[in-house]
């Protein structure tokens, strides 16, 4: 809930806004939220209606500088209120973006002037955190790039927003958001795959370049399973944070929604054509494919890592523990749970549109899952017990894996668990604020799967 302390913000902000010249105003460029359209089904077929930024699926590519200041005023021309969630940054929180806890909603016709530093380099992206099970699926996502220093030694640096979407034979988005079926189940997953916004991605590539290919899962449910075809891989880093060693490509990469991640290639293929593959129950299919042509460079060395970002460590023996018992949905249900401050049964939940919950607690409620002192380590130990994957993601801070044998894994800002499954994950509690923590399906979020946890400076 917005609290006195945001309201008084906010009218500071906007009288502060109010006293500037004009010049002053207009220097922050604009990334407008509204409807337009695309080719998205066969040529014969009708363009699809979407809602986007700036007139495009994704919205546009925003890049800075590592420390640069992001400076960009949001303007609402939906028929719907928004916020815009910069996922990935670790942001202050009155810039979160997220409607009823760091923001008021921005209304038809208003704007928000989105202002914060960018201490992290990384892939990361940008998206609609209203109604977002509806927003998000109807193209309200792009891509916000923070580059390193020093540019790493690569031949292109591509990014590859995979998406998926649910049209039905009008070519039309099906306004089927609400749907407590997907709700309760894996989640809204949709019938077309997408890679920037058409389900035909091709790059030209020469032979031998080594290519940065930055993937951003934007879709609402779908997990991909990903693969190289013709490329020699490494995973240079994960939600955006750097590995501390590069790692070779061997296996399938999993991707669940909201997560990224960074890729440098070598384009190895004889053939003309080399590709990213995904993979699902029925074979693999080109997510994105490359001409490729002949020339090139001499192969390089295998790769170095990329430069760390601040740290704040991790203090594992001293960290605070708290339990994360997600439970709901089809097959097991949800015996109780609370909403709103009431005790009701499952069946009394589910009228609500309510069929998840994390530790007994349906929907974000005016109570954090967990308050800790700002400098505080916390471990939190999260058990799936649903019948569904779960992509569960914290804002302002990233985790580290705590993995079976002590030690932490890399950071990440959502992580997957699969059904009945637990994992345990800490962070560093170094940014103030209240901080959203809810399940990146964005349906499952939607139907009670969401908390928060506050940091107290
Ligand atoms: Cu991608 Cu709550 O965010
Ligand atoms: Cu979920």
């Amino acid at each position: 809930m917005l609290s006195r302390r945001h309201v008084l913000q906010g009218l500071a902000a906007t009288t502060a806004l109010g006293a500037l010249p004009r010049a002053a105003r207009a220097a922050f460029p604009l990334l407008d939220m509204g409807p337009s359209a695309a080719q998205i089904a066969p040529g014969d077929m009708a363009a699809t209606d979407l809602w986007t930024f700036n007139g495009t699926l994704p919205g546009t590519e925003i890049r800075h500088a590592q420390g640069e200041r992001f400076q960009w005023r949001v303007t609402n021309n939906l028929p719907d209120p928004t916020a815009v969630h910069w996922h990935g940054i670790r942001i202050e929180n009155a810039m979160d973006g997220v409607p009823g806890l760091t923001q008021e909603p921005i209304p038809p016709g208003g704007s928000f002037d989105y202002d914060f530093a960018l201490p992290d380099a990384g892939t990361h992206w940008y998206h609609s955190h209203a109604q977002s099970v509806e927003q998000v699926e109807r193209g309200l996502y792009g891509a916000l790039i923070v580059e390193e220093p020093e540019a790493p030694d690569v031949d292109a640096d591509l990014t590859l927003v995979i998406d998926d979407i649910r049209l039905g034979r009008d070519a039309q988005i099906t306004a089927d958001f609400d749907n407590l079926h997907d709700r309760a189940h894996a989640g809204r997953i949709g019938n077309v795959v997408l890679t920037n916004g058409a389900p035909e991605a091709r790059f030209e590539v020469a032979r031998n370049a080594r290519l940065r290919l930055r993937i951003i899962n934007a879709a609402n449910a779908r997990i991909f399973t990903l693969g190289l075809m013709g490329l020699d891989g490494w995973v240079m880093a994960l939600d955006g944070m750097p590995l501390a060693e590069p790692r070779k490509v061997v296996d399938p990469l999993t991707l669940a929604p909201a997560q990224r991640v960074d890729l440098f290639v070598d384009v190895t293929s004889d053939e003309a054509e080399a590709f990213l593959l995904h993979f699902d129950r029925t074979g693999g299919y080109a997510q994105a494919s490359f001409t490729v042509t002949p020339g090139g460079n001499a192969r390089r060395d295998a790769p170095k890592p990329l430069p760390p970002n601040p740290e704040f460590p991790i203090d594992l023996a001293n960290a605070v523990p708290q339990r994360v018992l997600l439970e709901g949905g089809a097959m097991r249900g949800l015996a109780e749970a609370r909403l709103d401050g009431e005790m009701l049964s499952g069946r009394e939940l589910a009228q609500r549109g309510m069929v998840w919950a994390i530790n007994a607690q349906a929907g974000r409620d005016a109570t954090p899952l967990l308050e800790v002192a700002l400098g505080q380590s916390v471990r939190l130990g999260m058990a799936n017990d649903s019948a569904f994957p779960h992509a569960m993601h914290l804002h302002g801070m990233h985790f580290a894996e705590v993995l079976p044998d002590g030690g932490l894994g890399p950071l990440r800002d959502t992580i997957l668990l699969g059904p009945d499954e637990t994992k345990e994950v800490a962070f560093a509690a170094h940014n103030p604020g209240d901080w959203l923590f809810h399940c990146h399906m964005l349906g499952h979020h939607a139907g009670g799967m969401g908390s928060f946890i506050r940091v107290t400076a």
